[in-house]
């Protein structure tokens, strides 16, 4: 893998600077190697309807039927499904962008219960589909912009999140939020060894999680999450780097203090708390300037310019009015 920095229209598929390559360095587990991706620019429209292979099951039918049309990103041009469901982190099943795909097929994700714990009036264990069932869900388009350099639009389907966590009415010590993946090394092989400390976890500042852009995501191209893309249920939080949207969520713990997290424990030099999308401070390793916007291959790099908070800097500046956000990167 590539760590000396070139500049992004040199870089093809299979050289990308990634998150593994900390691990890879420190030799801690094997790294695969990025798929070639080689897709040309495909008509949108014709992956959605050619792509996805997956309907909700029966139960779900009727809440995917009324999903809500929102205006977020009509602009945009979401990525082929084949795209986004084929190039993936997601490490508890392999550090290659084709090794969820190939290995995530067999995760179980009903029945799935999320526990909910710590500073919040309701808490326990909740089964996601009542959750589902008794939410409206959107459809929102948004950008998703990994810290290794790359972008996709993607059409997600899911529940604010905002709207979920008011439902377990966190006290006023809840300051923050802690979100936990599933810890099951049967069924996440990447979770019998290597360098991380499974589960994998992640969290927001409370009045972050509250905002109106952070999705709780249960679908994406009209159906259900395939099990690459985080199902049954994941984050997407599009003003931060991608890391923050962590998938298979089990766990929402509302706590006092800043919580742990995987990649700032991990690298703290190199994945901060915050992690939000911003060109102006580089990653030790490479530039945050630019991005590969998904479809990329050696012919077309599509390489643009990475925006400020993703491109969402109207609805979120708001959050860090006043904070030094080069040093809470
Ligand atoms: N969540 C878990 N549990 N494990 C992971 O490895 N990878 C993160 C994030 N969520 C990851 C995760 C990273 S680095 C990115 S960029 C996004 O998922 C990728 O989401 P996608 O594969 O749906 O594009």
């Amino acid at each position: 893998m590539l760590i000396k920095h070139k500049k992004r229209s040199d870089c093809s598929e299979n050289e990308v600077t990634d998150q593994s390559v900390y691990l890879n360095r420190r030799q801690f587990m094997k790294v695969t190697g990025g798929t070639a991706l080689g897709l040309g620019f495909g008509n949108a429209f014709a992956a959605l309807q050619s792509g996805n292979p997956l309907s909700p099951a029966q139960p779900l039918q009727a809440a995917f039927d009324r999903v809500i049309e929102t205006p977020y990103g009509k602009d945009e041009t979401p990525a082929p499904y084949d795209v986004t469901s084929s190039y993936n982190n997601f490490y508890e099943f392999g550090y290659g962008k084709g090794d969820p795909a190939k290995r995530a097929g067999s995760l179980e994700t009903r029945p799935w219960t999320i526990t909910v714990e710590g500073e919040a009036d309701v808490t326990g264990v909740f089964d996601l589909d009542d959750i589902i069932k008794e939410s409206l869900l959107e459809e929102r388009i948004y950008r998703l912009r990994c810290v290794e350099a790359w972008s996709l639009v993607v059409p997600w389907i899911g529940i604010p999140l905002a709207d979920v966590l008011k439902k377990f009415k966190p006290t006023s010590k809840a300051k923050y939020v802690y979100f936990e993946t599933l810890y099951d090394p049967k069924q996440m092989p990447e979770q019998r060894g290597g360098s991380i400390d499974w589960p994998y976890r992640e969290g927001l500042r409370i009045d972050e999680a509250m905002n109106p852009l952070a999705l709780l995501s249960v679908g994406m191209y009209g159906s259900v999450l395939p099990n690459q893309n985080g199902a049954p249920v994941r984050l997407v939080v599009p003003w931060k780097y991608g890391f923050k949207s962590i998938k298979s969520i089990v766990k929402i713990r509302f706590v006092e203090s800043m919580p742990i997290t995987t990649w700032s424990t991990l690298a703290p030099n190199e994945y901060g708390f915050y992690a939000n999308v911003n060109p102006e401070v580089d990653h030790p390793r490479w530039s945050q300037k630019e991005e590969r916007r998904l479809p990329s291959g050696v012919l077309f790099p599509n390489v643009i310019e990475t925006q400020m908070f993703n491109g969402y800097t109207d609805e979120v500046a708001s959050l860090y009015a006043g904070m030094d956000l080069k040093r809470n990167y």
